[in-house]
């Protein structure tokens, strides 16, 4: 199963967010092979979105989520409030958020943990930057978000876990890490997970790439089998790429269901 996750960011409000969920719909209606589909849009938008995918293959995903559950806290969004419109996963640490809006790993472990506790599936981003990349730290720097980011925090034994990895380098620039950097660094994503949470089971984690994916690039992601999916920022908010990337996920699994047949 591939998972295709649309980010959709600040760029839509509700009247287009509606239409952009119809028109998902429709993309993929009468499809005999179905991808795992989870669109994010803004919080305002969610309760519209809820009433289209309703009883769809398609699910509900937030972009962000405080941690605390209710309280004096101006502006932020709890998991009780996310919950009773069946949002079901949680985009946490984006690096838009870690990078321009300050948030720390202390900050994403707790919003993690919320995630669990809430019942709720926790889309973890983590990537490095272009910097870090060139002094040849990738490795380095992934692996200890996910050490800070997961510190403490309890894995519930029956819970699924998403882990995006999206250099930062390459988010919203159109230029995508390739399939085989993508491929090494999800090897080692699947490892330092299992280090981290011993008892998790390997069909428990996902690994997303993210990071300039749109309909002419998603096939080459998809196709490979480290690569559980893809989280799609900028394309996804456009119908006729995300159709792509759609199709995309639908030939790759065709092809996964032929090599096991
Ligand atoms: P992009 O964003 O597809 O626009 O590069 C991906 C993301 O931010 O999740």
């Amino acid at each position: 199963m591939k998972t295709i996750i649309g980010n959709w960011k600040m760029y839509v409000g509700v009247r287009e967010s509606v239409a952009l969920a119809r028109g998902m719909l429709y993309a993929l209606r009468g499809k005999k092979i179905v991808p795992h589909v989870v669109i994010c849009p803004s919080f305002v938008a969610l309760s519209d979105v809820r009433k289209i995918i309703t009883r769809s293959h398609v699910a509900l995903g937030a972009q962000d989520m405080f941690w605390e559950e209710t309280g004096a806290y101006t502006g932020e969004i709890s998991s009780r409030m996310l919950s009773e419109l069946a949002v079901s996963y949680v985009l946490i640490g984006h690096s838009e958020r870690r990078h321009s809006l300050g948030e720390t790993d202390e900050m994403i472990g707790k919003k993690v943990q919320q995630v669990f506790r809430s019942g709720m599936t926790p889309v973890l981003c983590v990537g490095e930057t272009a910097e870090e990349r060139a002094q040849g730290k990738t490795q380095e720097i992934v692996e200890q978000q996910l050490h800070q980011d997961f510190a403490g925090v309890e894995y519930p034994p029956a819970s699924e876990l998403f882990i995006a990895y999206e250099p930062r380098w390459a988010i919203g620039t159109g230029m995508a890490a390739t399939p085989q950097d993508a491929v090494v660094m999800h090897q080692s994503i699947r490892g330092w997970v299992k280090e981290i949470f011993p008892s998790i089971r390997d069909e428990q984690i996902h690994v997303l790439y993210g990071g300039s994916v749109d309909g002419a690039n998603a096939y080459a992601f998809l196709r490979e089998k480290e690569i559980d999916g893809v989280l799609v920022g900028g394309a996804s908010v456009k119908l006729t790429l995300m159709q792509e990337v759609l199709s995309a996920a639908i030939e790759a699994m065709e092809g996964e269901a032929h090599q096991s047949s």
